[in-house]
């Protein structure tokens, strides 16, 4: 039986992940394996002024207790791409940067005695006063080289201050984002072995071959002496993309007790140390004429960063591309608090930046007195204005159509507060989002045997979005062959080289190279349904050149429907709907289950999600699931997604585009717009939460 593109496959690893056949990172089973516990700084910023680690050496089975005084030297700076690889503060002196900074390892023969080792070294710092967000009156700003995703941080075209003088309607807004943490269910978790100087690390993680590269640059070994296995992870979101301390504190460990460690962090520690979604606070101006028409944009982001390393929340360039704005200034600027480095998190910028720009755009259309989806077309971009290139192909205007239709969006009245359902105050909502359709490098081989078996294998991860799944679909519908004939590895630096995966790029990169691969092995085929001798093909897929032309990208079209308590002041998303332009769809099921996660995520971001810091000591207070809240089941209401399908021959050899991020992006703003819509009130800070009518 073959399958078809598009078919709504069930996950081939599902039974694998429910019975607990599918090896997490903790998981994997070394003989004389010992355990490291990390202890973090109390304070934020300081100096440790004493640090006494008697009584932990004192615990029988306590194998090593790692400090800044007796730490090996190890490289944390940054020698890869800057906002992707992290410098890190690897024990190198009595500096503390940053809350929970990581102060000491304790290596024990099993986890208990390591934990209360850990709990036995006595740390006593001379504080300093930090800096805790944005808005610290001592914090000062400054312009980063660039953003994460490696563009310029000011963009500029035409003269928009002229324009905003020249204006009939002056529309500005300020709106803040707070810091946010990725949460996913897997905790991050290494284990690192020696083999003499040969290095192989267990991890969850989002790039092996990144991991590698970084990992190699720590301990300086030769590239090919490190190893790095990643067959599953539970989760990312972003915060798995980078290297951070856990794994070079596990190998560091490692080679002390001569012993392979392991070293699987707590949620509390994940909340400070493998980074956040930075705190924003942006503001946005429109000029505009009477009927809506943009004449001026002008977009401010100040975003925060740490002490050490700069990580730039690149929220401006969603903005500069997603509409015809002809007169535009965006500016990034950062500011540097005593928090752990900030990183990617799930469309990182997109995220921010729409919910920023698509909830001014209804301040606008309120100002105007216009439907929000009417000024959106007002201002539809035809082409990209700010690559000044075509669309590989935008279908963004048959998104919001299909979506005002299947939503219910006619129903909707004009005047705030003017719908209600019993006592509850109903608002509907929408705005638009768009998500780069990126291309990073990747190579997979294909080998098939005499009996007609599959391999499949490639250097790149399954981090829950459904890799094995969708790759073997591709495959096996190349091949013409059933899909239960193919088998994909990955995960596994011994594998053909892949990026990181990240950027919504998984399917569009590795998803190509499995394609061309395939393309070769059915030539060397020539038609015959099994080989005489075994047969292999590599391919290795690039951004190609005839896409140089072009400006590509996934769109989003959200709609919200929330009802408000105007007693307790809830806020209840009863609907959700999107509609995404994504290419074609490789498998229906997948597809939907990333809207849907991403959409969840950006009820959370609307509503819920908020790493609470104390701005007196820069500490975060709700470091746990129990006080950090995400939306559960009870909290998204009905929610639904669709793809409109069509292939984008463009953008590259199998005609995707993003699926995991762009459901993210709008999600938000859609929300808060359904809020201000249901009570009339304009609440430009998230996340928005029980206090609409206060
Ligand atoms: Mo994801 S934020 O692209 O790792």
């Amino acid at each position: 039986m073959t399958i078809a593109i598009g078919e709504a496959r069930e996950r081939v690893d599902a039974i694998a992940k429910v019975t607990g056949a599918a090896t997490y990172s903790a998981e994997h089973q070394l003989d004389d394996v010992a355990f490291a516990v990390l202890v973090l700084s109390t304070v934020a910023r300081g100096r440790i002024a004493r640090i006494d680690d008697a009584d932990a050496r004192a615990v029988p089975g306590t194998l090593a207790v790692i400090t800044h005084r007796n730490a090996p030297v190890l490289n944390g700076e940054i020698t890869g791409r800057p906002g992707l690889d992290k410098h890190l503060l690897l024990l190198a002196d009595d500096r503390i940067q940053f809350d929970r900074q990581p102060v000491a390892i304790v290596v024990a023969a099993d986890l208990e005695t390591a934990r209360e080792a850990a709990a036995l070294v006595r740390v006593e710092y001379a504080s300093e006063p930090p800096i805790a967000s944005v808005d610290d009156p001592r914090a000062s700003w400054f312009f980063p080289k660039q953003t994460a995703h490696m563009e310029p941080p000011e963009i500029v075209r035409g003269d928009a201050a002229s324009a905003r003088a020249a204006a009939a309607v002056v529309v500005s807004a300020t709106y803040t984002t707070p810091l946010e943490n990725h949460n996913p269910i897997e905790p991050h978790a290494s284990i690192a072995a020696w083999d003499g100087d040969r290095l192989t690390i267990y991890d969850a993680t989002q790039g092996v071959f990144e991991e590698r590269r970084k990992i190699a640059g720590v301990f300086g070994l030769p590239e090919d002496d490190v190893r790095i296995i990643s067959p599953y992870v539970g989760g990312a979101f972003g915060n798995k993309g980078s290297v951070w301390y856990h794994q070079v504190f596990a190998a560091a460990a490692a080679r002390i007790v001569d012993r392979p460690v392991k070293l699987v962090l707590d949620r509390d520690q994940m909340f400070a140390i493998t980074g956040h979604r930075p705190h924003t606070r942006q503001t946005i101006t429109f000029g505009a004429d009477g009927d809506g028409t943009v004449t001026s944009f002008e977009h401010d982001v100040l975003a925060t960063t740490s002490m050490f390393d700069v990580f730039t929340e690149s929220a401006g360039e969603y903005t500069a591309m997603a509409y015809a704005f002809p007169n535009v200034i965006i500016r990034h600027r950062l500011v540097r608090t005593n928090f752990g480095t900030p990183t990617f998190m799930r469309a990182p910028g997109e995220a921010t930046g729409t919910y920023a720009l698509e909830t001014a755009l209804d301040e606008l259309a309120e100002a105007v007195g216009i439907d929000p989806i009417a000024l959106r077309l007002r201002n539809y971009a035809e082409s990209d204005p700010n690559k000044e290139k075509p669309f590989s192909t935008k279908y963004l205007r048959e998104c919001y159509a299909r979506g005002a239709e299947r939503f219910g969006w006619g129903a909707r009245s004009r005047a705030p507060r003017s719908m209600r359902d019993g006592r509850e105050l109903i608002g509907y909502g929408m705005a638009g989002g768009a998500y780069p359709a990126q291309i990073f490098d990747a190579a997979a081989s294909v080998s098939m045997e005499t009996d007609g078996r599959v391999t499949v294998r490639s250097g790149t991860q399954e981090i829950g979005q459904g890799t094995y799944t969708a790759i073997e679909q591709i495959a096996a519908s190349e091949l013409a062959i059933d899909p239960a004939r193919v088998r994909l590895e990955l995960g596994d630096t011994r594998y053909p080289r892949a990026m990181n995966s990240g950027g919504s790029t998984t399917i569009a990169s590795v998803g190509s190279a499995v394609a061309l691969a395939c393309r070769d092995l059915a030539r060397q085929l020539g038609g015959r349904s099994r080989p005489e001798r075994r047969l292999s093909a590599t391919a290795t897929f690039t951004t190609p050149d005839d896409r140089e032309g072009y400006s590509c990208y996934s769109f989003a079209a959200q709609f919200a429907e929330v009802g408000v308590d105007p007693d307790l002041r809830t806020v209840r998303v009863r609907r959700m709907f999107g509609v995404f332009d994504v290419g074609r769809v490789i498998n229906a099921r997948l597809a939907h289950s990333q809207f849907v996660g991403a959409m969840t995520m950006g009820i959370g971001m609307a509503l819920f999600e908020r790493t609470i810091v104390d701005p007196r000591t820069a500490r975060i207070m709700n470091a746990n699931l129990a006080d950090y809240l995400l939306p559960t089941n009870a909290d998204i209401g009905q929610i639904d997604a669709e793809a409109l399908g069509i292939r984008d021959d463009i953008v590259n050899p199998i005609g995707t585009k993003p699926v995991g991020e762009i459901g993210i992006c709008g999600a938000a703003a859609a929300v808060a717009n359904a809020v201000y819509h249901a009570t009339g009130r304009r609440i430009r800070d998230l996340p928005i939460g029980p206090r609409v009518l206060g």
